[in-house]
């Protein structure tokens, strides 16, 4: 089998934590003969640098031609003054687009070793392992009307629109029901049907797709708010959470922290299945950003790299034994006590970048 990456690394401390994907990818050729061909493309600030654009359209086509994009991340102060349409950030929203990207997917596992270092207590959050299904490019992120009118009386106006249609919800709920089958089987879908029309259908399409395809997996509803509670109160009730773009992004952010440092946490986004070979495509790319105050130090966890390429043999390659055995290298690393700076604590010693790298090839 062929197994196509584009590697996209980008700016500040996102080559860093790439050139430790890249070790992983290496052994896995070498020692597994996993096959993977490995593309590099340019984006972000360098690509700025380099041709004016925050991607070229020959990387685009790499992207789309690719099984699998690794993102690392884009940005820093040197571009904070190009132009809006080519700034670093236009080429990652430029991929989301163009190969529609709807599902965003954002585990929040907590490390055993790491539960102390959590802002709640450990019982709650040891042993976390929760997915939330985020919808990506609906809702009132993109919904028109968006604008300000001026009311001409010392008033002006700010309009953002939620609209979301049911193949919008259908194919949202369909990822989230298909990943928990995978899992603990469970899914909680989230919404304000109490007080928004869109969350009426929301819940109404969630509904009729659980009961039309899905019948197996179990399914709750919850109203968004209460969710956020219940989420910080007790997480481990959830498996995979579902939910629009607006409260994703929020609840995300919150079970992010449920687990510790930005440097630790991996995500997925999603496009729809091709209709030859029902492949999804598929960018995946750590949470954080490209960290300039660190950038260039040897400083930074790539642990959130190392786990975002985790879930691209999970979700894109069905490496499933192999994605678990990644995930438990990760664990056996913690649990020596190794660390970089920013997931020590007390007196602990830390490691560089490429010696937590190193160190994770070496349990894998
Ligand atoms: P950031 O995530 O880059 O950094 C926030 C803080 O967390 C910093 O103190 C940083 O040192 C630390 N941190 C982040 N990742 C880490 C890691 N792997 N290991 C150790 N420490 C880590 O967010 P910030 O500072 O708000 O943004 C910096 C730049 O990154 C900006 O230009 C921003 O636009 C861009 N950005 C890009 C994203 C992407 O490419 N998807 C996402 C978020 C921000
Ligand atoms: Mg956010």
């Amino acid at each position: 089998t062929s197994r196509k990456l584009l590697l996209l690394p980008g700016d500040g401390i996102g080559p860093e934590a790439m050139t430790e994907v890249r070790k992983l990818i290496d052994f896995m050729n070498n020692e597994l003969q996993a096959g993977f061909e490995i593309e590099e493309g340019v984006v972000g600030g360098a690509a700025y640098d380099a041709h004016g654009q925050a991607i070229s359209e020959e990387d685009m086509a790499k992207a789309m031609a690719a099984d699998a994009v690794l993102f690392g991340a884009v940005g820093g102060p040197k571009w904070d003054s190009v132009p809006y349409d080519v700034r670093p950030e236009a080429g990652l929203l430029r991929l989301r687009k163009d190969m529609e990207l709807f599902a965003n997917l954002r585990p929040a596992i907590c490390y055993p070793a790491l539960a102390e270092a959590s802002s709640l207590k450990p019982d709650v959050v040891e042993g976390l392992d929760i997915l939330i299904v985020r919808e990506l490019t609906g809702g009132v992120y993109f919904g028109e009307p968006k604008e300000i009118i001026d009311l001409g009386n010392g008033q002006k106006r700010g309009i953002d629109t939620q609209i979301y249609d049911t193949y919008e919800i259908e194919r949202i709920a369909g990822v989230a029901f298909e990943l928990a089958r995978n899992r603990r089987n469970k899914v909680t879908s989230m919404e304000k049907r109490n007080v928004m029309k869109s969350g009426v259908l929301w819940n109404e399409v969630v509904t009729n797709t659980h009961k039309e395809r899905y019948s197996d997996v179990e399914l709750d509803h919850m109203l968004a708010d209460a969710g956020g509670m219940q989420l910080v109160r007790w997480p481990k009730q959830f498996d995979v959470i579902v939910t629009d773009n607006l409260f994703g992004d929020m609840l995300s952010d919150v079970a992010a922290m449920l687990t510790g440092s930005l440097g630790m946490l991996p995500s997925a986004s999603l496009g729809a299945p091709d209709g030859k070979t029902g492949k999804r495509k598929a960018l995946y790319e750590p949470v954080h950003g490209s960290a300039p105050d660190i950038a260039g130090k040897g400083m930074a966890n790539p642990i959130a790299m190392i786990a975002s390429f985790a879930m691209c043999l999970k979700y894109s390659f069905d490496m499933v034994t192999e994605a678990d055995r990644l995930e438990a290298a990760i664990a056996n690393v913690l649990d020596r006590g190794i660390r970089t700076s920013d997931i020590a604590s007390g007196d602990m010693t830390t490691v560089s970048t490429g010696q937590m790298g190193d160190e994770i090839v070496k349990e894998f």
